[in-house]
């Protein structure tokens, strides 16, 4: 056997197999979704997304607390409002006794380490379920949506979010979220996560039942990306360093790898983060369940093709899991 033939030799154990990765996952990689209503008492089961809960105010103590002791570092929080008018432009998203700023507030109280960032879209609170402010004939109107979706985001920042995360997609909304952060005296204060290349994935089903968010005519795929645009993708992250992103991210991750590998060159420079999203949380557990393979080693699979690819933190329902699997 010639001496170049042999590999083996480099990873017969588990330690050696471990010095094959170039970046261990660890705890603080993992930011976790969580979704808040406006019944403060709820605890209510998401069929389609196992282990995950819509919760109340007054339960976020006895749900977060154990997961912080086991060493959860950030949160990202998703309003579900029950009750609330939802109208067009999407007014319940800052209400200031909305779930979201109670619970920035609550968690901001209750866990002064614990980093705390907000999904910022309209979808969740708007009469037709779309991201952004329509024109009469139901396309986008680009300039008061980015207006609309800056406001909600200072308010959280205001509530005391150390994160804003827009995920609406709305042209220029990353420019208008900073300049708003900067006016304000919130610019050195507050994080801007940009859901930069987010595509339009079938894989965001379980979410939107959980949030009740679909939307109620048409689909997202004038503002969410086709699934085969590489070129546009690069684009978009460009274009969000450009215009003053903190945090870079790609959505859904799995079928998006080499979008994160491109992230990854294009903005060297900043953090890079990918969402685990819903359906690839479900889907997971649905193959586990059929048999398929093992839960635990399937999503170490995934998540460790995600940090090979370049992401240095990922939202995931797996988070409690990883909690105690890396512990
Ligand atoms: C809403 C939003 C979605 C997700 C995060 N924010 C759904 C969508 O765009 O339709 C998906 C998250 C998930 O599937 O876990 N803007
Ligand atoms: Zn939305």
């Amino acid at each position: 056997m010639d001496i170049s033939s042999i590999l083996q030799g480099g990873y017969q154990h588990p330690l050696s197999r471990s010095w094959q990765a170039k970046r261990q996952l660890t705890k603080s990689m993992f930011m976790y979704p969580i979704f808040i209503t406006d019944d403060e008492n709820a605890s209510d089961e998401i069929s389609s997304l196992p282990g995950q809960r819509r919760w109340g105010i007054n339960k976020l103590e006895s749900f977060i607390g154990p997961l912080v002791q086991k060493g959860l570092a950030s949160v990202i929080l998703f309003g579900v409002p029950m009750k609330c008018e939802k109208d067009p432009s999407g007014t319940p998203a800052d209400d200031p006794n909305g779930p979201v700023i109670q619970a920035i507030k609550k968690l901001r109280s209750l866990y002064p380490e614990l980093y705390i960032a907000c999904d910022v879209c309209l979808c969740e609170y708007t009469s037709h379920g779309h991201c952004g402010v329509l024109h009469e004939d139901g396309t986008i109107n680009t300039e008061p949506s980015v207006q609309r979706i800056a406001d909600v985001a200072l308010n959280y920042a205001k509530a005391g979010a150390h994160c804003v995360a827009p995920s609406d997609m709305m042209d220029g909304r990353i420019k208008g979220i900073k300049r708003a952060l900067i006016d304000a005296g919130y610019g050195n204060k507050c994080t801007l996560m940009s859901y930069s290349a987010k595509f339009a994935s079938a894989l965001y089903g379980p979410f939107r039942d959980a949030a009740g968010s679909a939307p109620s005519f048409g689909n997202r795929k004038c503002y969410q990306l086709p699934p085969a645009a590489k070129g546009l993708a690069r684009r978009a992250i460009q274009r969000d360093v450009v215009e003053g992103a903190d945090i870079i991210m790609v959505k859904p991750a799995l079928p998006y790898l080499d979008i994160i590998a491109d992230a990854a060159e294009l903005a060297a420079d900043h953090p890079l983060a990918c969402y685990q999203v819903s359906g690839e949380f479900a889907m997971i557990h649905a193959g586990a369940r059929a048999g398929v393979y093992d839960l635990r080693t399937m999503a170490f699979e995934s998540v460790e093709s995600m940090v090979r690819a370049g992401a240095t933190l990922i939202l995931s329902y797996f988070t409690p899991e990883f909690l105690d699997w890396l512990s």
